[in-house]
């Protein structure tokens, strides 16, 4: 596995690999202190490529002022090992002046849907996702890359960025890796004390309950799934709620709340935000809600 820190050292490693004939190429791009849904797409990236790049870069962009930019958890260390286990073959670790050299006046801006959701409590955080996966694309130019299904919306955004753009990588969506109880993987649960993260279950478990109802029949309207996901949540004394919203997907478009779920077309999305002390968590279920019915 070769480390590479500048834009120059990781184009001469990509030549290499292609003039040895190593394509396609796999890139799954990171901000670090990785864990198994990482390692995840990593594997998912060694199955569909022959040469797998993984970028590890803290991208300042893409956090408010308020946020944990300078607190984000990191382990260079660590992230190698498991990067090279899990077969990486290039691992580029860029430094904020090698990503930015100069304040930065060309920004990527997907309209629409990144007005909601996450998009809406993180005003500027998708400008910022989306210039820096443009110029990590440009840097590596992928056949492939992955991303992990419980930044939906990221998934989302970075479709309609990659076809309205006319980027020449297929975006691969991997599924959400969760702990033994449910916790979904993410690199900010480190921040959880004890008890916050034993009452953060509630966001997996809202979204259990809440799909087996629809499946049973006994939650049939969109406003009665969101419902029974804030009861779930709000069962948690330490929550607090900053959304919980059932949209169309991948346009998260909003649908009515008295409409049925059944006469939505297509894929349904249920999305949580929700904060345990400092620590703001996400969280998701896509399904398709006529396939749902079908089985019951
Ligand atoms: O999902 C992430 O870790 C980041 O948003 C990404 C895609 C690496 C861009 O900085």
């Amino acid at each position: 596995m070769r480390v590479v820190r500048t834009v120059l050292e990781l184009r001469e490693a990509l030549d290499y690999m292609r003039m040895g004939g190593h394509t396609p190429v796999g890139f799954v791009p990171t901000m670090g202190y990785l864990h198994e849904g990482h390692a995840s797409l990593i594997r998912k990236a060694g199955e569909m490529a022959n040469t797998v790049v993984m970028s590890i870069f803290v991208n300042p962009l893409q956090f408010g002022p308020n946020e944990d930019f300078s607190s984000y958890p990191r382990d260079e260390r660590r992230d190698l090992e498991l990067a090279e286990r899990e077969g990486a073959d290039i691992v580029f670790i860029p430094g904020v002046e090698e990503m930015y050299p100069e304040p930065i006046r060309t920004k990527v801006s997907v309209d629409s849907l990144t007005t909601q959701l996450c998009g809406a409590s993180r005003p500027g955080h998708f400008d910022g996702v989306t210039t820096v996966v443009s110029k990590l694309f440009n840097m590596v130019q992928p056949d492939y890359a992955f991303f992990g299904l419980k930044d939906a919306q990221q998934v989302a955004v970075l479709r309609r960025m990659v076809s309205d753009l006319n980027i020449n990588v297929e975006i691969i969506a991997c599924p959400i890796v969760r702990e033994g109880d449910g916790l979904a993987l993410s690199s900010r649960n480190v921040y959880l004390s004890g008890e916050e993260r034993t009452q953060a279950l509630v966001l997996s478990r809202s979204l259990r309950e809440t799909r087996k109802a629809i499946e049973e029949g006994t939650v049939r309207t969109v406003e009665e799934a969101r419902k029974l996901l804030e009861s779930v949540i709000s069962s948690s004394p330490l929550a607090v709620i900053d959304y919980v919203e059932i949209l169309s997907f991948p346009d998260l478009e909003t649908l009515e709340g008295g409409s049925l779920l059944s006469d939505a077309e297509g894929e349904v999305i249920m999305a949580l935000a929700v904060k345990f002390g400092r620590t703001r968590l996400i969280d998701n279920n896509v399904f398709i809600p006529k396939e749902v019915h079908a089985l019951v």
